[in-house]
């Protein structure tokens, strides 16, 4: 070190001592959160394996973009919750429900691609949608919560698979879950208000949850609320609505406002929450309005493609559901993959028809981190502090 910096130096110490002769009122400098773990509860959206280790793995191309192999989730990569993960220096999430080579010191994954907040009537064969519905969800969470403590004292390699009992009350609760919900009612000819007419239902179903998770030790809760299903292909292609109803990016409207009548709901939901449970901070996260400004301004942010997918087959959308992303036909003696991803899964906002790319994911990720859609507005990593 020479005298070079010294002058540099000198001042910013009188800059500071000058700062500090005047600390503004009231503001009391937050420290950032140290979450040990996280657990989240949700949908395909943020399900890591478990639906794949139940019901059968995501098939290739699955995976191709980040894993080079299927890893359980239903996108070419990443999903939202990975990239949480990674920002908070935690491994990714081990689904609870696979039982091959987990590691849960470091939370554990409930949610299962299909679910619902409230529980169905149906088989996952005839409706397509998860059994771990929410309370499923938390049934699995209560149990893992108290046998991990009984096996992590028998020491051992217990003590490296699972928390400890602190890392329960310090640890980000993360939801993502809800748009099933709605699209339960749309595939089952309700119309839009009678899916309006059962939200109230379910908030009140997502409400009870979030309060047994607080009763045993939770107090940082991170809650999504849901995306535009109007603007994805497996809604669009299959509940056809009048032209008029179309907006001018090509996404149908009915559908998206009966979301945006859920998230206000949920932000009721939440703004009730905080009054019942004053220890708890909340945090809201509005992606509809990210995925929405992706869908909408897509090329401006270097997303060719925002609504047909990327990995699919035929129609308007490149979606089939009877030949979903992966899927083969058998002809000639041989199974010929008809579904196959396209060359660059990074210009597409939407992977198979039902959900994002890791591009995509990496996107809204970006957007949420820093608190810019969240309320109250504390980035990702300050979502322990109850404003
Ligand atoms: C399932 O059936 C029960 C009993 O009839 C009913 O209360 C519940 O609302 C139904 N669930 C859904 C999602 O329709
Ligand atoms: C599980 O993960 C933790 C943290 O990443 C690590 O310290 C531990 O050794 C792992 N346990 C096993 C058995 O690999
Ligand atoms: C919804 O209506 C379509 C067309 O009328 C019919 O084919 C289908 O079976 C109905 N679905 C349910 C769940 O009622
Ligand atoms: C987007 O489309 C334009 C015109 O078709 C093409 O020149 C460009 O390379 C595409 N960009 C990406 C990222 O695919």
């Amino acid at each position: 070190m020479g005298w070079d910096g010294s002058p540099i130096l000198v001042f910013a110490v009188f800059a500071l001592s000058l700062v500090n002769l005047n600390p503004p009122p009231a503001v009391i400098a937050k420290t950032p959160c140290h979450f040990p773990a996280i657990f989240n509860f949700g949908d395909s959206n943020s399900d890591t394996g478990g639906l794949s280790a139940v019901f059968g793995q995501a098939p290739p191309p699955n995976g191709m973009s980040y894993f080079g192999h299927p890893a359980g989730r239903y996108c070419d990569g990443r999903l939202v919750i990975d990239f949480l993960a990674e920002s908070l220096d935690l491994p990714y999430l081990s689904a609870f429900l696979d039982s091959l080579g987990t590691n849960f010191t470091h939370g554990a994954n409930f949610a299962t691609a299909g679910s619902t907040i409230r529980p169905q009537n149906t088989t996952l064969r005839q409706s397509g949608f998860s059994p771990v519905s929410l309370n499923v969800q938390y049934y699995e969470f209560h149990d893992f919560h108290l046998r991990s403590q009984v096996l992590r004292k028998r020491g051992g390699v217990y003590e490296t698979l699972l928390p400890k009992e602190e890392d329960f009350s310090n640890a980000l609760y993360t939801f993502d879950i809800g748009q099933n919900d709605l699209t339960s009612g749309y595939f089952s000819n309700m119309t839009v208000d009678e899916v309006k007419a059962y939200v109230p239902d379910v908030l009140d179903q997502f409400q009870t949850i979030i309060k047994y998770i607080s009763d045993i030790g939770g107090r940082y809760f991170w809650i999504h609320n849901t995306g535009p299903v109007g603007c994805l292909p497996y809604v669009m292609e299959h509940i056809p609505v009048l032209a008029g109803q179309i907006d001018r990016y090509g996404c149908a409207s009915p559908f998206n406002e009966v979301a945006q009548f859920f998230n206000r709901g949920l932000k009721n939901t939440v703004e009730q929450l905080r009054k019942d449970l004053p220890h708890a901070a909340i945090t809201y996260v509005d992606v509809y309005s990210v995925k929405y400004s992706l869908i909408s301004q897509g090329r401006k942010h270097g997303f060719n493609q925002t609504l047909r997918t990327c990995c699919g087959h035929g129609g308007k959308y490149n979606y089939n559901k009877k030949l979903g992303c992966g899927g083969k036909v058998h002809t000639h003696g041989k199974d010929v993959l008809v579904a196959a991803p396209c060359k660059d899964p990074s210009s597409h906002v939407n992977w198979d028809g039902v959900h994002f790319t890791e591009g995509a994911n990496r996107y809204i990720f970006e957007r949420i981190v820093d608190g810019s859609f969240s309320d109250p507005p504390n980035p990702l990593n300050m979502a322990c502090h109850r404003n």
